[in-house]
């Protein structure tokens, strides 16, 4: 803590004459306590007040050389910045300015403040606030960096659906246009364009229901369902389902473990669509000739989740994915071959919604790959308590 010039201990202060000594009299501390503890107990409180500021704060004085900083100044810039002028220390121009006019005009300023910690680039909003008429600016700083982040998804994520809206709507409109034209009277071209217009259409009904079925997973993923569900006979109806597509893609199914009773806690229609995404990825990803392998199966203990757990495992033997993008196929619209993946009409948010419905069922997803090799995507479940209390849910009514 460095003394304050105009406080510096043992030092006379100097009253105007009369009246205002009168009111220094009647101030003055009380009997035993000297100007010394007085000054000392304003600059423990001051110390005090600034080490309590939940965000890096330091208090400038009207010289410009910084008299506190708390811990978490500290560590923003550094061990030895008390007293040191703060042009010295702070370094970047914008801060600079905002702490020179408050300390100039006595006015709230504020500016943006970059630093770099382990986690990578952080961006900090400081605000330079006068404190009373003491000639002293107070700079607090506080972290933007998550609200900066935040933004930024938001500002992707739109950009990235308007571009998979207007791939498809820009089509319709091109048909559109040709069928009011050129194939007005041409009815074997008017029937292949409408093939193909109804195809877009199906794909920007699929991205919009794809898009509300994340906002509600994500809307409820703290809500951890109880209900109890029977797994296998889930696995086993998206099977039955998916069964035509396998054959369209020339890809041969084959399972294990759905004959077999498996209950976990869990929402019916959210654990189907997770098994419909894995298995439909299977099919359309792998190529034709590839083998898809779906499995349902009881662990105890599984290491992935320390508790008793229910594995789905859907893999296959298809082109397999390189590693560098293992990763990121969760993140919403991440596509290794966009192209390829959007002909085949997908628009990756599958996986995004298959690791949001598993974290709400509180299960961990794990994808191993291969190039050429196949891939395998395992869900693990935490079989825990079902809300009943009900090993089998038949026996509900
Ligand atoms: N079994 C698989 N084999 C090879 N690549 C896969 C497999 N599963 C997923 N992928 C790759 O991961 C990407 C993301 O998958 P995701 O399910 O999120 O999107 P999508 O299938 O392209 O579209 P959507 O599922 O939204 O219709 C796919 O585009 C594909 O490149
Ligand atoms: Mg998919």
């Amino acid at each position: 803590m460095e003394p304050d010039a105009n406080l510096t201990p043992g030092k006379t202060a100097h009253y105007p004459k009369t009246r205002a000594r009168r009111v220094a009299a009647s101030s003055l501390p009380p009997h035993g306590v000297t100007v010394r503890d007085r000054h000392k107990q304003v600059m423990d409180m001051r110390d005090s007040v600034v080490e309590a500021i939940p965000i890096p704060g330091i208090l400038v004085d009207r010289n410009g050389r910084i008299r506190e900083s708390n811990a978490a100044a500290r560590r923003l810039f550094s061990d030895q910045i008390n007293g040191r002028h703060y042009v010295a220390a702070l370094r970047q121009p914008s801060i600079l300015d905002a702490l020179e006019q408050a300390l100039a005009a006595g006015e709230t300023t504020s500016a943006q403040f970059l630093a770099a910690d382990e986690r990578g680039d952080v961006a900090f909003e400081a605000t330079c606030t006068p404190v009373g008429d003491t000639g002293h600016v107070l700079a607090c700083f506080e972290d933007r960096t998550a609200m900066e982040e935040a933004g930024q998804m938001r500002r992707d994520f739109v950009a990235n659906v308007s571009h998979e809206l207007r791939t498809p709507l820009t089509a319709l409109l091109g048909f559109i246009e040709t069928l009011r034209g050129t194939a007005r009277e041409d009815a074997e071209v008017r029937e292949r364009f409408l093939g193909i217009m109804a195809r877009e259409a199906s794909r920007m009904n699929r991205l919009v229901a794809d898009l509300l079925s994340l906002s509600r997973v994500e809307a409820e993923e703290r809500l951890q369902p109880t209900d109890p569900v029977l797994l296998s006979a889930v696995v086993q109806s998206v099977v039955s389902a998916l069964g035509p597509l396998a054959d369209e893609h020339d890809v041969q199914m084959t399972t294990a473990g759905l004959d077999v009773d498996l209950t976990v806690p869990g929402d019916a229609d959210q654990l189907a669509q997770v098994a419909t995404n894995l298995i439909e990825n299977a099919i359309k990803h792998s190529g034709p000739g590839a083998a898809v392998g779906v499995s349902v199966q009881s662990t105890d203990a599984h290491p992935m989740i320390q508790g008793d757990a229910a594995l789905l495992l859907v893999s296959d033997t298809g082109v397999g994915i390189d590693s560098l993008h293992v990763p990121r196929l969760t993140e919403r619209f991440y596509r290794i071959d966009s192209h390829r993946s959007r002909e085949i009409g997908g628009t990756g948010l599958g996986l995004a919604i298959v690791k949001h419905i598993v974290n709400r069922h509180r299960g961990r997803l794990r994808i191993e790959s291969e190039v050429g090799m196949g891939s395998s995507f395992l869900v693990v479940l935490p079989r825990g308590e079902t809300r009943s209390g009900h090993e089998n849910p038949h026996e509900l009514s």
